[in-house]
Parts: structure tokens; sequence; C-alpha cells
């Protein structure tokens, strides 16, 4: 037994689809109640779809009785305020677990590069239904801002660099690839991100937006490049010489944050 999955991801492990004229839309997400979610401080959500719809964004299988990232349920008071944004969100018509406006501080590539990650989408789901993936709707125009996707965690060749202007979406097996975003900006940028299962549903909304599997990276300066991979590098092994003072294993085996890591607030690195 495995999972349904879209063939249209084997090849790189996200798609870019057609970008949405977000301009034609008010701006539903600067009115958006804010959940101060534990992180590094750069970061904050506003659920739109949560485990049982309250105003919080805690994994679903952090809740009691405990749940995959499916069957979320429409918070009331965002609903309310962001109608568009929920249209869009359901547009698919597939099943949808946490369902979010996430607000990115401004940042550095060395910044992206250390909290690269891979999210935990599909803890507690059934083999045989509907493997759970991700998408991002840019809302704010951030052209210099990149989704970084990586392969491998630690191999730049790996690397892809999307660009995220206004009306940007990119489909992402989030349980696969690596990611984070780099925001060099003086502005937070705003996203919309879904959990959709993988379905005949989501095959069919992605195939009418003229998918691309492999898009060209956008360009990075190859010595700010390596200043980053330094700068990241350094970062990751003071944390982890931090941890391992505490007795804390600072990793999974497949990279994603311990137990230890969320206590110490770090459950920002489940977001891109
Ligand atoms: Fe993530």
């Amino acid at each position: 037994m495995t999972y349904v999955k879209l063939p249209i991801f084997d090849q790189s492990g996200y798609v870019v689809v057609d970008s949405y004229d977000q301009s034609r839309d008010v701006r539903e997400w600067e009115n958006l109640v804010y959940v101060d979610w534990k992180s590094s401080g750069d970061t904050r959500f506003a659920p739109l779809a949560s485990a049982y719809g309250e105003m919080e964004c805690d994994g679903f299988w952090n809740h009691t009785p405990a749940k995959t990232d499916k069957d979320g349920v429409w918070v009331p008071k965002n609903v309310t305020i962001a109608p568009k944004l929920t249209e869009r969100a359901r547009e698919p018509g597939a099943n949808i677990g946490r369902c979010r406006v996430i607000e990115l501080q401004p940042n550095t590539y060395a910044d992206a590069i250390y909290n690269l990650h891979r999210d935990d989408n599909n803890r507690l789901n059934p083999e045989g239904t509907g493997w759970i993936v991700r998408a991002f709707c840019n809302l704010t125009h951030n052209p210099e801002s990149v989704m970084i996707l990586r392969e491998e965690k630690d191999d730049p060749a790996t690397e892809t660099r999307i660009p995220l202007p206004a009306g940007a979406q990119v489909v992402i097996d989030t349980q696969r690839l690596y990611h984070a975003v780099w925001h060099p900006s003086s502005e937070p940028r705003y996203c919309l991100i879904t959990s959709y299962e993988s379905g005949p549903e989501l095959d069919t909304w992605i195939t009418a937006r003229h998918p691309i599997a492999v898009v060209p990276s956008a360009p990075v300066d190859p010595a700010h490049a390596q200043e980053a991979y330094a700068a990241a590098d350094a970062k990751r092994a003071a944390r982890e010489a931090a941890l391992a003072a505490k007795g804390s294993d600072p990793t999974f085996g497949d990279g994603t944050l311990s137990a230890d890591m969320s206590s110490a607030g770090m459950e920002v690195l489940s977001e891109a």
C-alpha cells in the first residue's frame, strides 16, 4: 500500500502554475487576525482553516483527538474577513488541511539556507489515501524574493529559486523538498499556504493552469552564495552545539525538527 500521488510531481517535486491576477482583489490579508505562532520572531500566521476551527496554527497531529493534515475546519472570523482568499483556497475542490496566510519579515539568503526544512504533512495520513502537498500563492509583489527548493539539503546543485511576484503560484511536495523563502525587502511578505490532498480534483486544477515542473532558477551572485552557505553552516553548528550542551538531538534523521527544537520555539521552520 502506498499513497495516491500525482505523477506531475515525479520529476522535480514542484509545479509552477499560471499566475493569479492579484491586482484585481482587495488586500484582505491586511485585515486578518494573525497569531503570534512560536517562531524566531519574524513570522506570524493568520489561520483560515485549522484543526478544529480555532484561531490557532498548530499541526493537526498536535490536537486531541489528533488528525492528519486534512479536513481542516474554517475559522469563522478570518473567513469572514477574507472571503476571496477562502474562495481561492477552495477553488481546486480537493480536501484541505491547514490553510493560512503567512507574514514573513525580510531576511537574508543565509537565513533562508539556514531555515531549509521539510514539512511533516503526512503524519497520521492513512496509506492508500492522497499524499498532502502544499500550494503557495504569493499575495504581495516580491519579485526579488524567491522560494528556495532543494532536493538535497546540503547540495546547492539541487537548488531551484522561484521568483515570487504578486500572484505567483507554486504547488510543492514540501515533505520531499527542502524549502524556505529568501525575502530581501523592507516590507513583510504575505502568502496564502494551503495543504491539499492529492487526487483528481487537485490534478484537474493544476493541469488547467499550464504547470511547469522545472523552471529556470533566479540568478544569485556566486560569491554571495558562498558567503551565505558559510554563514548558514556556522549558525547551524552553533545551534547544534547549544542543543548538544542541553543533551538534545537537534534533528530527526530526515532533517525535520525534533520536539526539543519545537519546544525551543523553532516551529517557524514548518512554513515558508
Ligand atoms: Fe515548510
